[in-house]
C-alpha cells in the first residue's frame, strides 16, 4: 500500500510517498481502508518540528480520516468490517497516521459514520470538531454535553469563524440552539461565518469589536472560543458575563499577553486551555458521540454552502497539501486516499 512518511522535522518536502506492507490489527484494533484524510495545522506543526522532537523514526502524518473497516482485530465487538468510519487522534500516540492507504486504530479512536455523511465530512471532523465540541462544553453554569437546546439562551463569541475550528464551533454551537456571533478579517470570511450559521459576525479589522458585540450582546458573552488570545483576551475579558467561560485552543498571532489582574477577576470567568492531546478519553468520548449526532441530525457540514470549502488535493501530493495548510488555506484541505467501494 502507499503511505506517506517522514524521517526528520523540516518543510514540507520532507514528505515522500512510499510502499508498505498492509498492517493487521491487534487485540481491540480496526485496520480502516482510508478514503479521505484530513490535514490540520498540527500536521504540519509536528513535522517542522515545533512540537519537540519526532517521537517516532518513521512517521505517517495525520490525525484525521474516514473510510471503511477493512478488518478487525480480536475482542473488537462494535465495529464491523464494510462500516464507514471517521477517526481522532489517529498519529498521536502511534506512528502511523491518516495519510495512508490503510491504518490501523484503537476502537476508541473510531466513530461510525452516519449513512448521509459523506467522507468529505468525515474525514473534516476530528481536529476541528473535537476542539469546538470542548471549546462549548466547559462553561462553569452551560453544558458538558451538547445537544439541540443544550446551549439555548447562550450566547457564544467565535473568534476567526472562517477558520476550520471556528466553523465547526459555530455549526455545533448553533446547533445546541445558542446565539452565534463570529469575528472575521474580511466580507468573504464574513459570508463564510454566516454560511456556516453565524448570526453576527463583526469585521476585526474594521469594526470596535467590544462595541459591536456589546449592540447585540447587550449582557455580555457567556462563551468565547478564542483562536487568537494575545490580539483578543483583553476584549473578551471585557465582553464576557459574570461566570463565563473563555476557551483558549490556539496562539494564533502571538503566544504571550498581558492582563489586568482587577478587571479580570472581577468577571468570575474562567480560562479553560484547550488541547486535544491532553483532554482525556472521557472529553473525547463525549465529543465522538456528540459530534456523531449532530452529523446525524443534518446540522454539520463541508463545502462552501457551509462555510467551509473544500481543497483536495491526491495523496501523491501530501507535500502541497501540508503547505497549503501550512500557508492559511481557507476552508478544509484534504488528501484524496483510496475510491469509496464497499469492502
Ligand atoms: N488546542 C488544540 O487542541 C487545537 C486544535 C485544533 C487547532 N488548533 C490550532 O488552532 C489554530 C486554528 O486551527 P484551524 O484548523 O481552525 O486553522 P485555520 O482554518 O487556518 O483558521 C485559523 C483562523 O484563525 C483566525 N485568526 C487569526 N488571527 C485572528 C485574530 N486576531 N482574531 C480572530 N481570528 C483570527 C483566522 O481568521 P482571519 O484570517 O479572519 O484572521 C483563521 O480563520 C491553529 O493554530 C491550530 O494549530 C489547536
Amino acid at each position: 500500500m502507499r503511505a506517506v512518511v517522514y524521517t526528520e522535522s523540516g518543510d514540507s518536502s520532507v514528505l515522500e510517498v512510499v510502499e508498505r506492507p498492509v498492517p493487521e490489527p491487534g487485540r481491540g484494533e480496526v485496520r480502516i481502508r482510508v478514503v479521505r484524510a484530513g490535514v490540520n495545522p498540527t500536521d504540519w506543526k509536528f513535522r517542522a518540528g515545533g512540537m519537540g522532537e519526532l517521537a517516532f523514526p518513521e512517521i505517517v502524518p495525520g490525525q484525521d480520516g474516514a473510510g471503511i473497516v477493512a478488518a478487525v482485530g480480536p475482542g473488537v465487538t462494535d465495529l464491523a468490517v464494510g462500516d464507514r468510519v471517521w477517526t481522532m487522534l489517529a498519529q498521536h500516540t502511534r506512528p502511523g497516521g491518516t495519510a495512508q492507504e490503510h491504518v490501523v486504530l484503537p476502537t476508541a479512536n473510531v466513530t461510525v459514520l452516519p449513512d448521509a455523511a459523506s467522507y468529505d465530512l468525515g474525514a473534516s471532523l476530528g481536529v476541528p470538531a473535537v476542539t469546538a465540541h470542548r471549546a462549548l462544553t466547559t462553561s462553569e453554569d452551560g453544558p458538558d454535553r451538547l445537544a439541540p437546546g443544550a446551549l439555548d439562551g447562550m450566547t457564544v463569541l467565535v473568534s476567526g469563524g472562517a477558520g476550520a475550528v471556528g466553523n465547526a464551533a459555530i455549526q455545533l454551537a448553533r446547533w445546541a440552539g445558542a446565539t452565534v456571533i463570529s469575528t472575521v478579517s474580511s466580507p468573504e470570511k464574513a459570508a463564510l461565518a454566516a454560511a456556516a450559521g453565524a448570526h453576527h459576525t463583526v469585521d476585526y479589522r474594521e469594526a470596535d469589536v467590544v462595541a459591536a458585540v456589546r449592540e447585540v450582546a447587550k449582557d455580555g458573552l457567556d462563551l468565547v472560543v478564542e483562536v487568537a488570545p494575545a490580539q483578543n483576551l483583553r476584549s473578551d475579558v471585557r465582553l464576557i458575563r459574570p461566570r463565563g467561560t473563555i476557551a483558549i485552543y490556539a496562539n494564533n498571532g502571538g503566544d504571550e499577553v498581558t492582563l489586568s489582574v482587577r478587571e479580570t477577576f472581577s468577571t468570575n470567568a474562567r480560562f479553560q486551555w484547550v488541547l486535544l492531546y491532553t483532554v482525556g478519553q472521557e472529553a473525547l468520548r463525549a465529543a465522538a458521540e456528540d459530534i456523531t449526532a449532530a452529523v446525524a441530525d443534518g446540522a454539520l457540514g463541508v463545502g462552501e454552502e457551509h462555510g467551509l470549502p473544500l481543497h483536495h488535493y491526491p495523496l501523491a501530493e501530501a507535500a502541497q497539501a501540508h503547505a497549503a495548510v501550512e500557508g492559511g488555506a481557507v476552508g478544509k484541505v484534504l488528501l484524496d486516499v483510496g475510491d469509496v467501494r464497499a469492502e
